[in-house]
């Protein structure tokens, strides 16, 4: 399954001769299949072609063929190892060629990035005269100055009492001394596994107090001084949160000392300058090394810094009370629809006929003239108004079969207008439905504000849509070109309070928003309570600097800390979720406004009779003058 093809390059740098040690290429051999991953042996040596060419049909015969590369030591040629699989690279570099110094500072990120190392040493490896300590010596003179630190797998040999160990080169940090440790040792043939895990996080899990730099973003200087404890989180829950997780982290999983720089915002470039700010900016210029606070992936960050895996619910939404169902619908409408119309109007037009058929039949006995009888068989079926309207029957009934059909029918429209009148009283109480997008929400009267914090200006300017275009307008000030900010008891105060015509949309963390209105709100007024979002995702992650040594630790403790509970237990205490409430246990009194559609109904009624009562005078005042001239004329 190795790619069996070898590459020789370039072969120069003719030096010292040494004859081929026929153990070395089995020991890298063996160093490969005790890794298990690297399938690629890049060889960064300056040996002649002669020992080189050796080297490599060695290789080649091993139990194991893998892709070697074989390279003379030239700075430039570290950019071999940048391929799109770098945890698949063994790069072996023979510390004693002069220039593997310079190869090894260029090397950077590499050096603890994903790639393994293996320093050779060809002279001291050969002489073995030398003891263990002074090889030792050399190694780390060749690593003096560079990041072998977090992940990073430097490996050596050296002899110790006759036998040849492996050995890996770490630091905890750029700034502190080396250490070796022995990874196994190699007998007949075999490595002898002596690490207690093969996870290099796992084994230098413990950093011994190593401080590290920590941006952690406040809004109010109350936060300075109640990040550790759970006193009024709705002050800065995010950062607080962010604060107690990591703070778990470190002590109890890293053995870190946190290293605090304080900062106000999140972060965001300068509009002009493309300078950053606040925590990003302490991320990307190096001021610090992890972000103390979650942060939401944004296009421009991610180009500058290394998120980590751990989500943690970050939602910043426009909270709002719904207006009243019978503000914005004609509530008396809404329990009719087309098929109930019909029904009952076909239930009317029956019963009308019903009512005139009786009564004809009622009057055969007596003998009227049929013209009469018409005509009472009509007012009969008139009579269906006043029982359609529940007013009673203008009717006497004569016969009992009349009283049961006024007794049927009175009672059958009496329930359907007592599941009429329950339906409105529920429909009044109901909130509206209407706003339930964004767009909504901009052509609606709503006034809306913001918490004042910079992420709202720098995300709603940078909106494209015609819909975040409109958002931005609405919610900065045209006159003053500030954002309409509230603090959060004010905001809340306004949410809660109707000033009519228009309510009030806030837009900010929801969870400090919902703390400041399960005190408040009562209720009833908790089920008006809407939700919108403007940020695609309300997802937060923890994030440090950029290719970070200790990234891995942070990833592995933060997805323990999430996979233990630990990490839900916190968000669950420190972030609220949306209030319950419970519908419908206060009766809200009617006011005008809900009885608006009936109002103009009967209006609309009184108008058309005071119209007709004129009309109809008009109408006798324009018989009663044309008349009397007839009078006179005849
Ligand atoms: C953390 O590091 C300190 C300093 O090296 C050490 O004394 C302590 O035992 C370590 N704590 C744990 C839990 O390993
Ligand atoms: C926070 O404290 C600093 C110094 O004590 C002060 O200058 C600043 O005005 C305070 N900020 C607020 C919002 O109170
Ligand atoms: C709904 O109506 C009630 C009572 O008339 C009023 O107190 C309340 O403020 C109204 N709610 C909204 C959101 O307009
Ligand atoms: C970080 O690592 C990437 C490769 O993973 C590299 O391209 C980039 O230059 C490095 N950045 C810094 C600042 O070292």
């Amino acid at each position: 399954m190795f790619i069996t093809r070898v590459w020789i390059l370039l072969l120069c740098y003719p030096l010292v001769f040494f004859p081929t040690n026929a153990a070395s290429t089995e020991l890298l051999s063996d160093l490969m299949l005790f890794l298990k991953v690297p399938v690629k042996l890049a060889l960064f040596v300056c040996w002649d072609e002669d020992k080189s060419f050796k080297f490599l049909r060695k290789m080649l015969q091993a139990s194991q063929v893998h892709f070697v590369q074989l390279k003379s030591v030239a700075v430039e040629n570290i950019a071999i190892l940048d391929t799109p699989e770098p945890h698949q690279h063994l790069a072996v570099i023979d510390i004693s060629c002069p220039g593997s110094d310079k190869f090894l500072a260029e090397a950077q990120y590499r050096i603890y990035n994903k790639i393994r190392w293996v320093l050779w040493n060809e002279n001291g490896y050969e002489k073995k005269t030398n003891g263990g300590d002074e090889q030792e010596d050399v190694i780390f003179r060749s690593v003096a100055g560079l990041p072998v630190t977090g992940l990073s797998e430097v490996y050596y040999f050296s002899v110790e009492r006759g036998e040849t160990v492996i050995k890996d080169v770490y630091r905890r940090s750029v700034m502190m001394n080396l250490n070796s440790s022995v990874v196994g040792v190699w007998r007949n043939g075999i490595i002898e596994d002596k690490r207690w895990t093969q996870s290099v996080v796992m084994r230098r899990r413990n950093l011994q107090m190593l401080p590290i730099k920590t941006s952690l973003v406040y809004t109010t200087n109350y936060t300075l001084s109640h990040f550790g404890d759970f006193e009024n989180n709705e002050v800065d829950s995010i950062p607080r949160t962010a604060y107690l997780l990591l703070d778990t982290l470190f002590t109890y999983y890293l053995n870190a000392t946190m290293e605090k720089r304080f900062v106000t915002t999140w972060g965001y470039p300068d509009h002009t300058t493309g300078v950053w700010n606040g925590m990003s900016g302490d991320l990307i210029y190096r001021h610090s090394e992890a972000a103390g606070s979650m942060m939401l992936i944004t296009q421009n960050r991610l180009l500058k810094i290394d998120y980590l895996k751990m989500p943690i619910p970050l939602r910043i939404k426009f909270i709002f009370k719904a207006p009243n169902l019978s503000e914005t619908s004609n509530i008396f409408q809404m329990p009719f629809d087309f098929s109930v119309w019909m029904c009952t109007l076909a239930l009317v037009a029956i019963t009308a006929t019903v009512f005139a058929v009786v009564h004809g039949v009622l009057m055969l006995r007596r003998k009227n003239s049929i013209r009469n009888r018409y005509l009472e068989m009509l007012n009969a079926a008139y009579d269906i108004i006043p029982v359609a309207t529940q007013q009673g029957s203008l009717l006497e009934p004569k016969s009992s079969a009349q009283k049961i059909m006024i007794f049927v029918s009175l009672a059958g429209l009496m329930f359907i207008e007592v599941s009429f009148s329950a339906k409105i009283i529920s429909l009044i109480q109901a909130p509206s439905e209407r706003i339930n997008s964004l767009r909504d929400l901009v052509e609606s009267r709503l006034e809306l504000g913001t918490d004042g914090q910079p992420y709202n200006r720098f995300y709603f300017s940078k909106a494209t849509d015609p819909v975040g275009i409109k958002l931005y307008k609405r919610i900065t000030n045209q006159n003053a070109d500030t954002l309409n900010a509230y603090d959060t008891e004010q905001g809340v105060r306004k949410l809660q309070t109707v000033t009519n015509p228009e309510l009030f949309a806030y837009h900010g963390f929801t969870s400090t928003l919902y703390q400041q209105i399960s005190r408040t709100f009562n209720d009833v007024e908790k089920c008006y309570l809407r939700e919108l979002t403007f940020f695609d995702s309300g997802i937060g992650y923890f994030s440090v600097q950029q290719n970070f040594t200790l990234r891995e630790h942070f990833h592995i403790g933060l997805m323990k800390m999430l996979e233990a509970g630990v990490a839900t237990r916190l968000v669950r205490r420190m972030l609220n979720e949306k209030p319950g409430c419970t519908k419908g246990v206060m009766f809200r009194p009617l006011d005008l406004v809900d009885t608006r559609f009936a109002m103009e109904i009967a209006a609309f009624g009184i108008l058309g009779a005071v119209c007709l009562l004129l009309a109809e005078i008009v109408l006798s005042k324009y018989t009663l003058w044309k008349t009397p001239v007839q009078n006179y004329t005849e």
